[in-house]
């Protein structure tokens, strides 16, 4: 097994999960065939798909102290992720409302709850650990200034997995290899760092929005395809990755999966487009199970090829 030192700087939720024939729409009242609540968060979720494939797995993150927190860190305890810096605080734990349509397209709404109390102050006793980890994994879900905080004490490699996009200094996203973002979030970053004209010039063009953020200063980005795969744009390459066709019954936690899958290869040495191979295999395995951790595969899982 390889033993890497990954440090996850995320959230952690409790997913209450609808299954539902279709999502409803603005006023109207679905119902749906059944109900779960599962471990989730992009934090927890990217932490979890890491430790199954092998990785040493420390999360800094925050529950409250209600009953949520026990499901909620269930996954992590099981899959050996250390908790010793998930702190109990006085926010309820986070909770992610998530409907999933037949066909598995997701519609999340997320309170953040403890997740919110991630900042720079939080996280000031845990600068150590963070600048002592090979590589520290980073998703958009909790404070801008906890990212910023983080990135500055990281030593090691950042994997910045901007979901949701926030406003992040561009002096801290030139530290980031690589940024991680979905098509929709690659524009909008790049709208965020290099303004609306250099956003409406790559039109719907991902190449282009890859190279763009290139160009800004970031050292690689690795753009999600969902079932296209990825694009891995690094120098002045970009290279496509695909995917291998599954059928899909729920996407919920694939891009956490790919992000977790990614790091620990990185953190096992592997570049940025071996890790990429891995991961998009490892997204398309998370999209077969309902659930974002409870479909992320082990070292012992056949992927898909
Ligand atoms: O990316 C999927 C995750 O987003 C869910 O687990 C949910 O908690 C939200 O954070």
């Amino acid at each position: 097994m390889t033993t890497s030192a990954i440090v996850v700087v995320g959230s952690v939720n409790a997913d209450l999960l609808i299954r539902t024939p279709t999502h409803p729409a603005p006023g109207e009242t679905v119902l749906g065939r059944s109900f779960s609540v599962l471990a989730g968060g992009k934090g927890a979720n990217q932490a979890v798909a890491a430790a199954r494939l092998g990785a040493r797995v420390c999360l800094v993150g925050a529950v409250g102290a209600d009953e949520l927190a026990r499901p909620a860190l269930a996954t992590l305890r099981e899959s050996d992720v250390d908790l010793t810096a998930v702190a109990v605080l006085s926010e309820p734990t986070g909770v992610a409302m998530i409907t999933v349509a037949d066909g598995g397209e997701n519609a999340i709404v997320v309170a953040p709850g403890a997740n919110a109390l991630i900042d720079a102050r939080h996280l000031d006793s845990h600068l150590p650990l963070i600048g002592g980890a090979e590589v520290v994994v980073l998703p958009g879900e909790i404070p801008r200034s906890g990212i910023e905080a983080a990135i500055r004490a990281a030593r090691g490699r950042v994997v910045l997995n901007l979901a949701p996009v926030i406003e992040v200094d561009l002096d801290v996203l030139r530290r980031v290899d690589p940024l991680v973002v979905n098509e929709y979030e690659a524009f909008d970053t790049l709208e965020m760092v290099a303004g609306a004209a250099a956003r409406r010039e790559v039109g719907n063009d991902c190449y282009a929005a890859a190279r763009a953020l290139l160009a800004a200063g970031i050292p690689a980005v690795v753009i999600t395809l969902g079932a296209r795969g990825a694009l891995v744009a690094q120098g002045d390459e970009v290279a496509a990755i695909r995917s291998p066709a599954v059928t899909a019954v729920d996407t919920t936690g694939a891009g956490d999966a790919f992000v977790g899958a990614l790091a620990s290869r990185l953190a096992a040495g592997d570049n940025l487009i071996n890790a990429t191979r891995l991961a998009v295999r490892v997204g398309a395995f998370s999209v077969t199970g309902y659930g974002a951790q409870n479909s992320y595969p082990t070292l012992n899982d056949p992927l898909p090829a």
